[in-house]
């Protein structure tokens, strides 16, 4: 759906009965959106943004939720992992992201080690994210281990995503990057997992590399949206890192992953057009130059 798609605005207060881009024009899509949109079966997409720029260009082509990821720390600021990302990263990157955007819902993701401590870290963490970065939602990786903090959060009026399965915070416990949820006893702790925090009061769930038929079943028994990396074709919503869906990654990319361009070869080639012209002496032409 177009975002300039005309459909009336609901009253004040409301949630859109619309589709979720297409209704109301003149505000930020809220949690209320996204619960109504599970409720009409309406699929949405999720993509990560780490700047103004990009951010920007994906609210023009109408992603309703944009993830401030701590996946900026492999895929924007040239970290191996998302581990050594800190607080301060992520309110510079979330407000950048605020700044360049008008209607999406923003979440800015918590960093490793910002809430595992106890739930008034979380508590603090997260209010810096809403007050300094202007985020309109937080989330944070865990299920039944994190569900306390969730619960604090939610009382105190923070919108939380949670976030199950493959968690890459864990990366150094899981020894890298396997699906989760395989065999019996993983699949029941998955689904504890996700009605943990929906129990607990997220508004909705990120399903990481988990076999589709269990993400699957997970959204069939959840009231809340989920949202699927690697998870199948059935979840409520999918989410991609934008680098990575883009074609912008170098090397090898996950295979749930489609690439939808190949900017990375489409920018190389511009620079490099760019420095040939330059040792031709044909960049400026005259075109470019004052008088
Ligand atoms: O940080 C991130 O980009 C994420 C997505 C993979 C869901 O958590």
């Amino acid at each position: 759906m177009n975002a300039s798609s005309p459909s009336p605005s609901p009253a004040r207060g409301q949630a859109s009965t619309a589709t979720l881009y297409g209704g109301v024009t003149n505000r930020r899509v809220t949690v209320r959106d996204l619960a109504a949109a599970k409720q009409r079966g309406e699929k949405w997409s999720m993509l990560t943004a780490y700047d103004a720029l990009t951010g920007g260009v994906f609210d023009e082509a109408g992603i309703p939720v944009l993830l401030v990821g701590d996946s900026a720390g492999n895929c924007h600021l040239g970290y191996e992992t998302t581990v050594p990302v800190t607080m301060d990263q992520m309110v510079m990157l979330s407000a950048a992201v605020v700044r360049g955007t008008k209607r999406a819902m923003i979440v800015a993701d918590m960093p490793f080690g910002s809430y595992q401590e106890s739930p008034a870290q979380a508590m603090h963490n997260a209010a810096r994210l809403m007050k300094e970065a202007g985020a309109g939602a937080v989330k944070l990786e865990g299920g039944e281990r994190s569900a306390r903090s969730i619960e604090l959060l939610v009382e105190a009026g923070i919108p939380v995503m949670a976030h199950i399965g493959l968690t890459p915070q864990s990366v150094h416990a899981f020894g890298g990057y396997p699906v989760q949820g395989r065999g019996d006893e993983a699949a029941h702790q998955l689904l504890r997992d996700a009605k943990a925090v929906q129990q607990a009061g997220a508004f909705a769930v990120v399903l990481e590399a988990v076999p589709a038929e269990l993400a699957a079943q997970v959204t069939e028994e959840l009231a809340i949206p989920t949202v699927g990396i690697g998870a199948g074709v059935d979840t409520d919503a999918q989410v991609l890192v934008w680098t990575d869906m883009a074609g912008m990654t170098a090397g090898r990319v996950p295979k749930f992953v489609k690439q939808y361009a190949n900017l990375r070869a489409v920018l190389g080639d511009a620079a490099r057009e760019f420095a040939a012209d330059v040792s031709a002496g044909a960049f400026p032409a005259a075109e470019h130059s004052f008088s």
